[in-house]
């Protein structure tokens, strides 16, 4: 009798084996759902190569390019990539140096309404309050070309001029670390100013590992090129960051960290872990 197509003959106990053989690696795979890593991904505007987190679930991302030399005048300083959705326009999402929210250094981006982004640079003394914006031997320089807002997604492209410093949670020529990602959808309240206030990452946060690595590329040069000529400046009333405040890791250079390279094609990057929310 001709079968339906794609529907296969099967016995009542290859039914049972196969039920069997899916709920094993269910169970005996625990570790690999969990896992939370950057994967290659290449933003189509610029070239640019990025290892990037992505949480499916969130639909959050965060790439990082860093320079080949470890030892070069830009070694501590990185391109980043912030992409995420909005809600009407509202929300904001940011990256840490570290896996941890108070310490390390934080950046934190939203939409001016206008099309544009608004970034500033924080650091968390605790889990209760807005962490404040801070200045200090880092800067931010935006890659206009690869920057946009609309009424349901930010795109952030950025040079991050000295912000790998052991002293800021990270530094240079670290080869693999885990970084933190927070995500929001509720409006930051005075969000004209770069000193906007910050509500609780109702929409997900957490730590992913970070291939630094392969992260590494030759054309970081180039690429860095493509960012705006003058830091965006702090809002006054920015304070200092502490230093002795941010913990953190990264204050040993990982010994021997390859250059990477850098990461060719694959425009993937998906963490393919749709628990990309660390709520509990
Ligand atoms: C008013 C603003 C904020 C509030 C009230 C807040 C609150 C909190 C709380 C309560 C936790 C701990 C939750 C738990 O362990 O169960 C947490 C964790 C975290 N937050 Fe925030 N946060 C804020 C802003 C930020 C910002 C701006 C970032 C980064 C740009 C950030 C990144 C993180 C990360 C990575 C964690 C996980 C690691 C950790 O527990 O320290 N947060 N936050």
């Amino acid at each position: 009798m001709p079968q339906p197509r794609g529907v296969s003959r099967q016995t009542p106990t290859t039914s049972l084996l196969r039920i069997f053989s899916v709920a094993t690696a269910f169970l005996l795979t625990p570790a690999l759902a969990q896992k939370k890593v950057t994967a290659p991904f290449v933003d189509q505007e610029t070239g640019i190569s990025f290892q990037r987190f992505f949480g499916a679930k969130t639909g959050f991302g965060f790439g990082i390019a860093l320079p080949a030399d470890t030892a070069s005048l830009s070694a501590n300083s990185f391109i980043g990539q912030l992409t995420f959705p909005l809600v009407n326009g509202a929300g904001w999402g940011g990256w840490s140096l570290t896996g941890d929210m108070e310490g390390p250094l934080l950046m934190v981006a939203w939409s001016d309404g206008k099309g544009g982004v608004i970034s500033s640079f924080r650091q968390a003394f605790n889990e209760d309050d807005n962490p404040p914006e801070v200045t200090g031997t880092f800067s931010v320089k935006p890659i206009a070309s690869a920057t946009a807002t609309n009424n349901t997604f930010l795109t952030y492209s950025f040079l991050c001029e000295g912000c790998l410093d052991a002293g800021f949670g990270l530094g240079p020529g670290v080869a693999s670390t885990e970084m933190g990602w927070a995500l929001a959808s509720t409006a930051v309240r005075n969000a004209a100013t770069s000193a906007g206030v910050l509500g609780f990452h109702n929409s997900g946060f957490g730590g992913f590992q970070a291939d630094l690595a392969a992260a590494r590329s030759a054309e970081f040069d180039t690429w860095a090129a493509l960012a705006d000529a003058t830091p965006l400046p702090a809002a006054a009333g920015a304070r200092e960051f502490a230093l002795d405040q941010a913990g953190g890791s990264g204050a040993t250079t990982g010994g021997g960290a390859t250059t990477g390279g850098g990461a060719t094609a694959g425009g993937g990057g998906d963490d393919s872990d749709d628990d990309d929310s660390d709520d509990d």
